[in-house]
């Protein structure tokens, strides 16, 4: 065992003893043809291995459809590794040993002989690799393969009955999207709990493998002086901004099924929230921390029909120009209805009933084709009292404390500060922190810190079966109203534009304003 490969993870200390080695183990991957593996999956793994960071005993078996042998395989693999990896250029013979242990399995995903063969590959690999019956099946396939996996995997005995500390263990990851909708997801998790235990299931939101996601939490809660202002009395509004540059590109028929609201409100904006809004956990392990972002889904306050058109803002992307080139809009996109009233773009406000948020709206915005690409969580506070510095009747700026969750990762404070001189204007001005400057390292990027968690069976940056449930529940209801009536365009916005016009009244009723980002 590889007692070298030692983990820190800030928001797990609790629940993980320091000096936990990781156990040896397989991972198998579904769809491993697809997109998902190329451009992230392998180059995570490549990129862990470089860092000493996989355990000393460790394959990876690709299940897909398609016939290919390891050597085409692993050929593939180095095509992708060698494109998308975060650190180049590829390392030949650190790629060279990582490969020796990548096996192509042909199978169907519904073709109980597939699995079969691969429980005595597996099985075989154990004894020749030592990697001790330790199973991590990665499910990166349509959503529609995911119950007929996880039952074929169950009825070929390739997942093992759940008991804390078991040894050898299984484990499922699961790529979003969990569900369409709240009956599609209560309907998954009731199929994949009939072979899976909860503590066996981890539901991916990329978002929470993100450095300064994961740093949200540490910022409030190891830091005196954000707790005691971290609430409505002091908190005007927050603000999160997910912005994409890019439109929907080859995506048009997933597109045309999704929209918006599922594939990045539903999961990362509302991740966002949670963790802004959370109380602080008792402790830090898994369970204590996703009870709490339950907690702030639960006291979501239902937005009901005849308020959903006013605050919940939906766009879509007309042709225009982003980063100096024209692009088409989205009607005229490849595989899209050219009629489709499918959302590109979100803007809503929530609200969320407990003591803490009583009162401070919670704006969220996310859209493609928009000027930039950039996540941002702004904390906006409350104007001062009127009393002071008030000659010409100016409100002065309100204090924002921005948190960049990428690029250019940071922190930022704004504040008031006098000029110098005898006329003494007050101005904004702006404290910066940057972690590339001050760290000066490339964080992993967020599937290497999520595969990584996944062995050592850490599921606190996953989203558990309640908060996945939680999550829709307050969704639901929007998409149901658009549902009654399909036919109501969406506001439309210019690409490389902020979005509608109605995006912007929506905080301008109240004199807020989104900010310049
Ligand atoms: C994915 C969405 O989950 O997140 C994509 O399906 C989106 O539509 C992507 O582009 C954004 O992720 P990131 O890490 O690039 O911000």
């Amino acid at each position: 065992m590889n007692k070298e490969n030692l983990f820190t993870n800030p928001l797990s200390e609790g629940s993980r003893a320091s000096s936990k080695p990781i156990d040896p183990c397989c991972l198998v991957i579904f769809g491993v043809t697809g997109d998902l593996t190329a451009r992230k999956l392998m180059p995570a793994l490549y990129n862990l291995a470089k860092e000493g960071q996989l355990p000393l005993h460790f394959t990876c078996v690709g299940f897909a459809r398609r016939d290919k042998n390891d050597k085409s395989f692993r050929e593939e693999m180095k095509q992708a590794v060698t494109k998308y990896s975060r650190t180049k250029p590829i390392d030949e013979k650190l790629w060279e040993n990582f490969a020796s242990r990548l096996f192509y399995h042909q199978g169907n995903f519904d073709d109980a002989s597939g699995y079969q063969r691969l429980k005595e590959n597996l099985d075989q690999m154990d004894q020749k690799y030592n990697t001790s019956g330790n199973r991590i099946y990665y499910l990166a396939t349509q959503p529609s393969s995911f119950t007929a996996i996880v039952e074929q995997l169950s009825n070929a005995k390739l997942i093992y009955p759940y008991a804390e500390n078991n040894s050898p263990w299984s484990r499922v990851i699961i790529e979003k999207p969990f569900g369409h909708n709240l009956e599609s997801a209560i309907s998954l998790q009731s199929k994949i709990t009939k072979h899976l235990n909860e503590k066996q299931i981890y539901r991916i939101d990329h978002y929470l493998g993100k450095e300064t996601v994961q740093n949200l939490l540490v910022f409030r809660f190891s830091n005196l002086i954000f707790e005691a202002i971290w609430n409505q009395k002091y908190i005007d509004h927050v603000q999160i901004t997910v912005s994409e540059d890019i439109g929907i590109g080859t995506r048009g028929r997933f597109w045309e099924e999704t929209g918006l609201l599922r594939d990045m409100i539903q999961n990362h904006l509302m991740q966002l929230l949670t963790l802004i809004a959370m109380e602080p956990p008792v402790s830090l392990d898994a369970d204590s921390i996703r009870n709490e972002k339950v907690k702030v889904l639960d006291a979501l306050r239902p937005i009901s029909p005849d308020e959903i058109d006013h605050k919940v803002i939906r766009g879509q992307y007309n042709e225009g120009f982003v980063n100096g080139g024209q692009v088409k809009g989205y009607r005229a996109e490849e595989n899209v209805d050219p009629s489709s009233n499918r959302e590109t773009f979100i803007a809503l406000e929530m609200a969320i009933d407990n003591c803490r948020w009583a009162g401070t709206p919670f704006y969220l915005r996310s859209g493609k084709r928009l000027p930039k690409k950039t996540t941002e969580i702004a904390i906006v506070f409350h104007h001062v009292p009127n009393i002071l510095f008030l000659k010409n009747q100016k409100k002065y700026e309100q204090n924002v404390l921005s948190i960049r969750i990428q690029p250019n990762e940071g922190i930022a404070m704004n504040m008031n500060c006098k000029v110098p001189g005898i006329a003494s204007p007050i101005q904004p001005v702006k404290m910066d922190f940057k972690y590339g400057n001050y760290f000066g390292l490339t964080p992993p990027e967020a599937y290497e810190r999520l595969i990584c968690d996944s062995i050592l069976g850490d599921s606190t940056l996953f989203t558990r079966g309640d908060e996945t449930l939680a999550s829709w529940k307050y969704i639901d209801p929007i998409l149901q109203h658009w549902q009654q009536d399909s036919t109501l365009p969406p506001a439309m916005y210019k690409a490389g534009t902020w979005g509608p016009i109605e995006a912007e009244k929506l905080l301008n009723h109240s004199a807020r304003n989104w900010r310049m980002i």
